[in-house]
């Protein structure tokens, strides 16, 4: 099963960029740019993970991006994610960027994107790691701030598939943002939100993100199990769902192996996704590898769940074809 799992050409639908920030990139851009660090070492910084909740993470999580400054920085950040996501035999990965965290820095939005977008083009030439980008907006940030964002990002849309919500839910719902939704589907990007487990008011964000923003997928999305007529829809529209096992034990101390079964039996669209690695200490295979130990996962099931993130990712049928094709012919010699 270990091994089966390790080769196992994959899809990662729901990591952030800069939740792949490890702490020796960290101390090697804070030195190349002159920025003294509170840690002496990389491991003081791990130390100093202490993660209870969604806020005690995204404080964490911010506070160390102050070391992103130039394009090359943003450049090398993506990189190194997709080397990780070369060893476990990621083919095809949709990232998430934040923005809004860099611009409220003072790093314009064009060294951020140009950065990444150049590592994109790098990792398909030389790691064979296919991938679109997804901008996030940040939902305790305005709306006007992310409408803002949005005319800031619409001259680089060929170099964006979506765009996403996510940082502190609390209070903040997907309503906030229907007009920049709304605008941003009018460009031909697609949408998706998280809905993270267990947040204040999950159940009315996600009716919110079904109703009135009308998503194409949802991030997290645990909950629609807790209300029948919410499931049901769930399963109705086909909607996949980007389900982060390690990130949540942080907030209900499980990897949700139970929730995700009962996911596939009900023949929801659900998928294993890394979130924020580097935070987490857990990229996408030891997701799938701990999830299999919690729940002890059959491999039809493991299949599945990576079979799925295939299915409801943003590409055209040619290349969902031509990317299962690849898992398919793994599965076929393994058996
Ligand atoms: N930003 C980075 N990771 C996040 C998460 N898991 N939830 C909300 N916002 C995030
Ligand atoms: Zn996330």
């Amino acid at each position: 099963m270990k091994a089966f799992i390790e080769g196992m050409p994959k899809a990662e639908l729901h990591v952030h960029l800069e939740g792949t920030l490890e702490p020796e990139h960290i101390f090697a851009l804070a030195q190349r740019n002159g920025i003294e660090l509170s840690y002496k070492t990389p491991q003081e910084v791990v130390d100093a993970y202490d993660f209870h909740d969604l806020p005690s993470f995204l404080t964490i999580y911010y506070a160390a991006m102050d070391v992103l400054r130039t394009e090359q920085d943003f450049y090398e950040l993506a990189y190194h994610y997709f080397e990780k996501a070369a060893a476990d035999n990621i083919v095809y990965v949709e990232p998430f960027f934040d923005p809004q965290a860099h611009t409220s820095r003072g790093v314009e939005f064009a060294t951020v994107i140009n950065g990444i977008a150049r590592a994109q083009e790098a990792a398909a030439a030389t790691l064979g790691v296919e991938s679109q980008l997804i901008l996030c907006f940040l939902r305790d940030m305005s709306a006007q701030s992310a409408m803002e964002h949005l005319e800031m990002a619409l001259p680089y849309k060929d170099k964006l598939i979506g765009i996403g919500l996510d940082s502190d839910e609390k209070d903040n719902p997907p309503s906030k943002f229907a007009q920049v939704f709304a605008k941003a589907r009018e460009h031909g990007l697609k949408l998706t939100m998280h809905c993270d487990v267990n947040q204040k008011d999950i159940h009315e964000h996600m009716w919110e993100c079904l109703n009135e923003i009308n998503v194409d997928r949802i991030d997290h999305g645990v909950n629609c199990l807790d209300q029948d007529d919410l499931t049901q829809e769930i399963v109705r529209r086909g909607m996949g769902l980007t389900v982060c096992p390690v990130s949540n034990r942080f907030v209900v101390q499980s990897l949700t192996s139970k929730e995700i079964r009962r996911m596939l039996e009900l023949g929801i669209k659900a998928t294993i996704n890394s979130d924020d690695p580097a935070y987490f200490r857990a990229y996408l295979t030891d997701n799938f590898l701990e999830l299999q130990r919690e729940g002890d996962y059959t491999l039809e099931e493991v299949v599945q769940l990576n079979r799925n993130a295939f299915d409801i990712a943003w590409l055209t049928d040619a290349d969902k074809q031509r990317l299962l094709g690849k898992l398919d012919r793994y599965v076929a010699r393994a058996s």
